[in-house]
């Protein structure tokens, strides 16, 4: 395996807090089905694929062989950091190109119709501006290619939980704001 890394700032006390807690605050969703599902979604992907906001890399070992590059886009030094970690040491299941850049979902650096597949999970409630970010996560697949997008999204069929995730959603938007500023 070949991995590049493009350098991130230091993460700070509070992003590496962040990402510390990051996996553990996701492990009973990840066995209650969230890791089963990644695993269906990415199982059919090949060629170069596109990962918007890796976090921590719980996608990295459901990639199958046929995905010849991946590239791996974490703006958050505190993540960043844990996903090389990951990528090195999972590095026998990953593809064969690796590499992790912090390009924000907003911004990306790679020409129109670049990737097979572009793949953003659970990051579209992180981003501060969802609309730019859909505009950049639509422009850089190839036509025909795939956007594997699953979401968080309101309950629509039960009051209660919605108006409990309504409350979760402030908190978590003020935890990732200030994630973000370090
Ligand atoms: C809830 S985590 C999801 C992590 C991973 N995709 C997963 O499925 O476990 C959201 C991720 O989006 C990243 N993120 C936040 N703002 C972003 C942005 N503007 N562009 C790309 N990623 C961003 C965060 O740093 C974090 O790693």
């Amino acid at each position: 395996m070949t991995t590049t890394t493009l350098a991130t700032a230091r993460p700070s006390l509070h992003q590496r807090f962040n990402a510390a807690i990051y996996d553990p605050f996701v492990a009973l969703g990840q066995r209650r089905g969230h890791a089963a599902r990644r695993a269906a979604l990415l199982g059919g992907l090949s060629g170069r694929v596109l990962e918007i906001g890796a976090g921590t890399g719980l996608n990295l070992r459901h990639y199958p062989a046929a995905v010849e590059e991946l590239v791996l886009t974490e703006p958050d030094a505190g993540m960043a950091a844990r996903l090389r970690r990951r990528v090195a040491r999972e590095g026998g299941a990953a593809p064969a190109v690796v590499r992790v850049v912090p390009a924000p979902a907003d911004s990306l650096w790679f020409a129109d119709g670049t990737f097979d597949a572009v793949v953003p999970t659970l990051v579209l409630c992180t981003v501060p501006d969802p609309a730019a970010a859909l505009a950049e996560i639509t422009r850089v697949p190839r036509p025909g290619g795939r956007l594997v997008l699953p979401e968080h999204v309101l309950a629509p069929d039960d009051r209660r939980l919605a108006r409990r995730q309504r409350r979760l959603a402030g908190a978590w938007a003020a935890r990732s704001v200030r994630s973000a500023a370090g």
